[in-house]
């Protein structure tokens, strides 16, 4: 009993059925689903880190990295797919976890999902601020950088210092209007999103076509240049390397299934969703690696503003080109840091339905149908955060707490197939038990890749998430006093 309770599948799908008791609104068609999650992962990762990735670990084996986080996406996609279907709850994979591995494990991955959608929004408004400075820069508009950078830095020893700069305002502010958009509505925020997501897959088109008229094919040559000798700078552990760094870009398309109460038809449309939004940005993302690395030499490629880099090299003809790069991707990072602060409060909402929250958090709008207490605390918290940190620090805690949250739901879909092979099942995960453990294995592949610092990071998060569940979630949950239908594991 207690830390092991499981809720079960029947009570979950139960909840995710009873109409107009949880209060949020059904609008949500499979496009917006699938612009939604196009809108959460198209971002940083494709406009700031592939020219990173080429430039220092992979060159244009960067397409090779692409492939491989992709995959690995692939089957965490695929998991995702059949629990969104089977359990529509806005929880996502605290709600799957809760159903699968018991309270303990729901609860911790409810908090680290935090990592992943409150400080991945923080993470992508500081790469948005960035852009926006430098943006105002070329019409002449200097703000201080007292005000546009963090006042915090983290050098690669892992020392902490000030910058003597007071907060990173821009970032703050984007946090703030995307909280105010998701406040007023779900209709309203997907709205918003199809639109900006329409202009940045837009311009990649652009980028793409126009692009490939301008590739040199010897820059593709080596197309994995020899490693140096050290591991993870270019050679194949280079392109593994190159994978853990990507894999940034990929994250979002889970965000999805936190829409999965607002969704019309959840138990269709879910896996559209996920998956093709999934879909769609992998080959996207291919395509455009392909075409960076084939436009200029990979060495040249590590600027924060990468695609400019390339657009350049072709001279005078894509100039302007420039422009439409620079809106688009700041179009982009600002539907990025919408989508994760969608999510947020919508995990926060399933935690406080469960008890494990305390109950202001579960409350919604009576107007606006929006968990707007949690939208606003998860707003006012991102903001700090993307006011206070550097982009690099936020960046690597966004991906170790994501892939922890892909193992544990591949876990679980494994899990429940063999437990209660009976449950109907909208989408089933073809291949089990081979796609959940290739999916297990590639996460916590790309998780080994990351720095021992950003698990220690990892580690206290978690401690300190075991330290409210002692202290409140556990004597408050309703599975724990009895409230209602559970499974003792
Ligand atoms: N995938 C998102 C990005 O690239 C988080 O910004």
């Amino acid at each position: 009993m207690g830390l092991w309770s499981r809720k079960s599948v029947a009570v979950l799908q139960r909840e995710a059925a009873a109409e107009g008791e949880h209060g949020l609104n059904r609008t949500l068609s499979a496009t917006n689903l699938m612009l939604l999650g196009i809108g959460a992962i198209i971002g940083a990762g494709i406009f700031v880190l592939t020219g990173n990735a080429a430039a220092q670990y992979a060159g244009p084996g960067v397409v090779l990295s692409m492939v491989a986080a992709g995959l690995a996406c692939g089957f965490a996609g695929l998991c995702y797919a059949e629990f969104a279907s089977m359990i529509p709850i806005a929880g996502s994979a605290y709600t799957y976890g809760y159903a699968t591995l018991g309270e303990l494990v729901a609860w911790i991955i409810g908090w680290d999902l935090m990592l992943e959608y409150l400080f991945g929004a923080a993470t992508v408004a500081v790469g948005w601020s960035g852009n926006f400075v430098k943006f105002l820069a070329e019409f002449n508009i200097v703000i201080p950088t007292q005000w546009t950078d963090a006042p915090i830095s983290v050098d690669a020893l892992n020392n902490f210092s000030r910058t003597g700069a007071t907060l990173n305002i821009p970032a703050m502010v984007l946090v703030a209007l995307m909280t105010v958009i998701l406040v007023i509505g779900i209709k309203e925020s997907a709205r918003f999103n199809n639109v900006i997501v329409f202009v940045k897959i837009a311009i990649i088109f652009l980028v793409i076509g126009f692009g490939f008229m301008y590739v040199n094919t010897a820059n593709w040559h080596p197309f994995i240049p020899p490693n140096t000798g050290h591991f993870g700078e270019f050679g194949w552990s280079g392109v593994l390397r190159g994978a853990g760094v990507i894999f940034f870009a990929y994250i979002g398309f889970d965000a999805v299934s936190t829409a999965a109460q607002e969704a019309r038809n959840p138990q269709r449309d879910m896996p559209i969703g996920i998956l093709g939004s999934l879909g769609v940005c992998t080959v996207l993302y291919i395509l455009m690696a392909l075409v960076m690395t084939g436009m200029v030499h990979y060495t040249k490629l590590n600027d924060p503003a990468p695609i400019l880099v390339a657009i350049q090299a072709a001279g005078s003809s894509l100039s302007w080109l420039r422009y439409a790069v620079e809106i688009g991707s700041l179009a982009g990072l600002a539907s990025v840091v919408l989508v994760m602060l969608m999510g947020q409060p919508r995990v926060f909402f399933s935690m406080a339905n469960d008890g494990l929250l305390p109950p202001i958090f579960g409350k919604v709008h009576p107007k606006f149908k929006t968990p707007y207490i949690t939208t606003i605390l998860t707003g006012t918290i991102a903001a700090i955060v993307a006011g206070l940190f550097p982009i690099g620090l936020l960046g690597q805690l966004v991906s170790i707490g994501t892939l922890l949250a892909f193992v544990i739901v591949c876990a679980g879909v494994w899990i429940l197939r063999v437990r209660s092979p009976e449950i109907p099942r909208a989408f089933k995960t073809p291949l089990v038990p081979l796609v959940p453990i290739l999916g297990i294995l590639s996460c916590l592949g790309l998780m080994a890749g990351l720095p021992k610092d950003t698990w220690l990071r990892l580690v206290i998060w978690l401690v300190l998430g075991f330290v409210i569940y002692f202290a409140y979630s556990k004597s408050h949950s309703h599975i724990g006093r009895g409230a209602t239908d559970h499974h003792v594991g």
